[in-house]
């Protein structure tokens, strides 16, 4: 079998003696939604993780071995360039470039390498034995990671590389050919693997064909097709579906583009049809999903909306921040099976969990102002002005957007009875990329029991920092 080989390669059995890393989770958040689809998931609630994955993998990997059904990462490329993240200001919400993370690999591409074998190792031992793994890349590193995977899931194992082509890619080269695909490695656990011939994954006929369709006497669609007669093609060949079955070259999907209302203002946002495909393929209702590298959480909102459960981390809290906005705000996105509708459901609940204990900042530097309006044991809170501790180090043209405090603040939250780490979001309200209005007066909150109770509120600003105020009140 070949090998690759690189500078600091360890081997598998070193890698699993490393393991004894095991870092205690906190539970940051709850989001107990009013979901009319709960049955899916009794007695489980979805995980965002707030972390670095390999500690995460190692402290899940106890309670989730063999767990789970699909792996989707969409890791870091070492394209070596920095991703921007766009922030939004206020109500007019137009973008601002911020840094999201770094993509550059200081040790060259042996470090990247070393990287995505350490994870992709521990990946495997998640995966059920009917379960797959999908790993997206593009040509920076696609060609090293087949290899690495063959090794790790074994090349019988392997079963598509899928090129995921999108034709409306541009670039100024004029050099070498423009490049317009990526790479997604697809591999199972075993050969006796989950796969769905579903007709939801079946890509639309070619325009030649859609063309040469005709109707027979009886209105069904037919084309000409079979062998040819010396003039013409002589059997008709009729269209059962209404589209074929998948080849490994996609390029139905297009990239996402700003004005999408999926689009999250994450530059390396995938589109949500790219996984639904995956998702419907290689899963089933109610099976667990793991998004390891979750960035804006498109596996994780195609999973909900798919009715199964899901996992998703990142290092980046912006990228929680996103995704948990996103699954919060689900039931305003489009229908995944119905693409021009609504979902219009509400989500499952979740968790998030961090690797970090949230700090409870009442040492705070920025400065929130708030009227605790309370009429007997009914309660509502009013924000009344929110100053940012580094005004003065915003650059101009962040400067320049901010007409009023609430333009600082990019969600907010109350726990009427805020206890220890966990931060139970009762009331809410964000902004999301395109709704923009932010209300600054929360719904009354009816107190059942009179106590002395922890009210807190979050706010969490537009370069995603977090910030708790607790008040004592009585009731
Ligand atoms: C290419 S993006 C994923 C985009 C995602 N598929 C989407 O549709 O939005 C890669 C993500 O991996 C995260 N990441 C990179 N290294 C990580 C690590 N070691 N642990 C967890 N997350 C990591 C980055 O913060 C980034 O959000």
């Amino acid at each position: 079998m070949v090998n690759l080989k690189w500078n600091g390669k360890l081997k598998k059995e070193e890698i699993c003696e490393k393991r004894h890393n095991i870092a205690p989770f906190h539970v940051l958040d709850l989001y107990p939604t009013n979901s009319s689809d709960l049955k899916i998931t009794e007695g489980w609630q979805n995980l965002l993780i707030w972390g670095e994955n390999r500690a995460i993998m190692n402290s899940l990997l106890k309670k989730y071995k063999n767990k789970i059904s699909l792996i989707y990462i969409d890791p870091p490329f070492r394209t070596g360039g920095d991703f921007n993240l766009k922030i939004q200001i206020g109500e007019d919400g137009k973008f601002v470039d911020e840094i999201a993370y770094e993509d550059k690999w200081d040790k060259g591409v042996d470090s990247y390498l070393s990287f995505i074998q350490e994870r992709l190792i521990l990946m495997r031992e998640f995966l059920s034995n009917t379960g797959s793994i999908y790993v997206h890349l593009d040509w920076h590193t696609s060609h090293y990671v087949k290899l690495i995977m063959d090794e790790i899931f074994g090349i019988d194992n392997f079963r598509n590389e899928i090129v995921w082509a999108y034709p409306a890619a541009s670039a100024k080269t004029r050099k070498f050919f423009i490049r317009a695909y990526d790479t997604i490695l697809f591999y199972t656990k075993t050969d006796d693997y989950i796969f769905n011939d579903d007709p939801n994954i079946y890509m639309e006929y070619s325009d030649r064909v859609k063309n040469a369709l005709k109707r027979d006497e009886h209105g069904v669609f037919y084309y000409r097709g079979g062998s040819h007669d010396g003039k013409k093609l002589s059997r008709k060949v009729y269209v059962e579906q209404e589209g074929t079955f998948p080849r490994d070259v996609w390029n139905d999907i297009p990239y996402i583009r700003a004005n999408a209302n999926e689009y999250q203002g994450f530059s390396t946002q995938k589109p949500e049809r790219l996984l639904k495909r995956i998702i419907l393929a290689s899963t089933n209702k109610k099976d667990l999903i793991a998004d390891f590298f979750c960035g804006s959480g498109t596996t994780l909102s195609v999973a909900e909306k798919l009715g199964r459960r899901w996992i998703g981390c990142d290092t980046n809290y912006t990228a929680i921040h996103i995704s948990k906005k996103r699954i919060l705000s689900i039931s305003n996105s489009n229908d995944i099976m119905k693409w021009k509708l609504k979902y219009d459901k509400n989500p499952n609940s979740f968790k998030i969990y961090g690797l970090n204990k949230q700090e409870n900042l009442n040492l705070k530097s920025s400065n929130l102002d708030l009227d605790i309006q309370q009429d007997h044991n009914i309660v509502s809170i009013k924000l009344t002005n929110f100053s940012y501790s580094k005004d003065k180090d915003l650059p101009a043209k962040i400067k320049k957007k901010i007409k009023v405090f609430s333009d600082f603040i990019d969600y907010w939250a109350i726990d009427y009875d805020y206890k220890d780490d966990t931060f139970n979001n009762m009331w809410i309200s964000f902004r999301t990329p395109k709704k923009r209005k932010l209300k600054l007066k929360s719904d009354p909150f009816l107190y059942e029991k009179s106590g002395e109770y922890n009210l807190s509120v979050k706010i969490i600003d537009i370069f995603g920092t977090e910030l708790i105020y607790s008040f004592r009140i009585r009731i």
